[in-house]
């Protein structure tokens, strides 16, 4: 079945790609500019100015995020500049990253990040304001970058079809490698193949192997 080919094809690229240099991928929210996985290393993942915005959640919004690596440690900073083009744009008047998400640290190659903007009480931030998000990730091999420019909103809704979910682990493959029945299991240890394409959906899989490759 081709999903299990998928997931097959995911550990593989998983491995190869935290072998040689891992990049990062967000699910959603759209980003600045296509996904150019040689730029993320760069401010914004090597776009300087705002791209076209797109609506999100002024209050329960979340960004999906898909990693190789198999630990990471991730954050996300806030600029309310209508055109945010330097890091500076995303510093408080003190100097300090203005953070949406404080760093932490977790595993797994898929994280549903939650983002409340209004919790944070950033001076004259509500409906209708324009935010950019600059997602970044402390990696072993440097920082990474990837930029969303958004419109919040107090009633926009994230499509049903985006599913909020978290992978901390990928079945280890010497267990997937086996004929197929416990890979298609409910279980709540590890999580099967059908499982997997349930939570990333197979668009979003094709396109982070895509961005990987
Ligand atoms: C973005 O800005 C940096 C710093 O000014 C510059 O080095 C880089 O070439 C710029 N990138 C693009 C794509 O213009
Ligand atoms: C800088 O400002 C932020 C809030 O804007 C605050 O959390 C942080 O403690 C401040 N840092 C310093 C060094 O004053
Ligand atoms: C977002 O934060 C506001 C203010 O703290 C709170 O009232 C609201 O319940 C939060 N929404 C979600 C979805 O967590
Ligand atoms: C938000 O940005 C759009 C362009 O992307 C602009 O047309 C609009 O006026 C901005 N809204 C605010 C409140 O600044
Ligand atoms: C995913 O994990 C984060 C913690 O990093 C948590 O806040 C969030 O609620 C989890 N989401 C789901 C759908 O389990």
């Amino acid at each position: 079945m081709h999903i299990y080919v998928a997931t097959q094809l995911l550990l593989v690229v998983l491995a190869t790609v935290s072998a040689v240099s891992a990049h990062i991928k967000i699910a959603y929210p759209a980003l600045r500019g296509p996904n150019v996985a040689a730029n993320q290393p760069m401010f914004c993942g090597g776009y300087n100015n705002t791209g076209t915005r797109v609506p999100f959640p002024l209050s329960n919004g979340f960004v999906l995020f898909l990693t190789g690596h198999p630990t990471w440690t991730v954050g996300i900073q806030i600029s309310t500049a209508q055109d945010p083009s330097s890091f500076t744009d995303f510093h408080t008047s003190n100097g300090s990253d203005q953070l949406a998400v404080p760093y932490f640290s977790g595993q797994g190659p898929q994280r549903c990040i939650p983002v409340n903007v209004t919790a944070l009480g950033l001076p004259g931030v509500g409906d209708g304001s324009n935010v950019t998000l600059q997602f970044v990730e402390d990696a072993t091999d440097g920082y990474l970058y990837q930029c969303m420019d958004l419109t919040l909103s107090s009633t926009f809704m994230i499509p049903s079809d985006v599913q909020c979910t978290n992978i901390t682990a990928l079945p280890s493959s010497t267990t997937s490698s086996g004929s197929s029945p416990t890979s298609t299991s409910q279980g709540s240890g590890t999580l099967g193949s059908v499982q997997i394409s349930a939570f990333l959906g197979f668009s979003a899989l094709v396109l982070f192997l895509s961005n990987l490759l």
